[in-house]
């Protein structure tokens, strides 16, 4: 027999929250390129409509782009019973990161980081395993943060939510196994996205922080290829873990 790539994603059917830009987009495109059929979730039409262009150029898998605000339970509902099919993957990457030191965090800004780094991806995962949606040997696959890991000052409430995201992914890597679902987490450190220039805005310049990166801030492929990883039977004996990727920041 020939050799059978364990990375391919071939004949997966693989669900992307976040698809609408940075780091989700850069693995809705990864996976196509293995072979997936992806289904793009994110909320700017505009953007969703690139993603899709991008998507159709790869393959002519039936690839879909959905608009949902996954904070919505209607919108939640509508992108459910839009699958029409059970998936083989699923990648948990909208999120948000809002900078502010402990003492000035409001109320509004707490509820608003928990709302879609945390209750989303909860519910969006009960409500695809209620309805049978996930199917077996799938791979769920989070993306949390270094920032879950190490302090860093000013996102206290970002870190709190993407540590919670960590916890509720072990839990429910224990619950699915029997299906041999697999349940399994990204940390990554500081990736050149739409979120970084944010955040890059607010600071004025990363110049500091760069020079704690051996290695370089990281690139939207480098998260997507370690997604491929995770979704892929290369890690089929891998879940409940985290895999910190950041350029050596933490050995440093
Ligand atoms: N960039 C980094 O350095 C870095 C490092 C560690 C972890 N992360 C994590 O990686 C994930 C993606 O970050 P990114 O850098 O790619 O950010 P980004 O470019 O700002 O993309 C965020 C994505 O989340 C979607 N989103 C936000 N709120 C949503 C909502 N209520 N409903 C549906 N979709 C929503 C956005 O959709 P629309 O744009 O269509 O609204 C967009 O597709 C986040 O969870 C972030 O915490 C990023």
């Amino acid at each position: 027999m020939g050799f059978i790539n364990p990375f391919d994603l071939t004949d997966r059917r693989i669900l992307i929250t976040g698809a609408s830009s940075g780091l989700g987009k850069a693995i809705a495109l990864c996976c196509a390129n293995m072979g997936a059929e992806v289904i793009g979730v994110g909320r700017d039409e505009e953007r969703l409509q690139q993603t899709q262009l991008e998507l159709n150029a790869i393959s002519s898998k039936p690839h879909r782009t959905l608009r949902a605000d996954l904070t919505q339970p209607a919108d939640r509902d509508a992108l459910v019973a839009a699958l029409g099919a059970p998936i083989n993957g699923l990648v948990q990457c909208a999120g948000i990161s809002r900078l502010s030191p402990v003492r000035m965090i409001t109320e509004q800004h707490l509820r608003e980081v928990q709302a879609i780094n945390v209750e989303a991806p909860m519910l969006l995962t009960q409500a695809l395993l209620k309805r049978n949606l996930i199917a077996p040997d799938s791979s769920i696959v989070f993306v949390a943060s270094i920032a879950a890991h190490i302090g860093v000052p000013g996102v206290a409430a970002y870190s709190g939510t993407k540590a919670a995201l960590i916890a509720m992914m072990r839990c429910l890597a224990m619950e699915v196994v029997k299906r041999r679902i697999r349940a399994n987490c990204l940390s990554p450190a500081l990736v050149e996205t739409p979120l970084l220039d944010a955040t890059a805005a607010l600071l004025g310049s990363m110049d500091e922080e760069r020079k704690h990166y051996p290695l370089g801030f990281g690139k939207p492929d480098d998260v997507a290829n370690a997604a491929v990883f995770l979704l892929s039977n290369a890690s089929r004996w891998i879940t409940g873990t985290t895999i910190v990727m950041d350029g050596g920041l933490t050995i440093t």
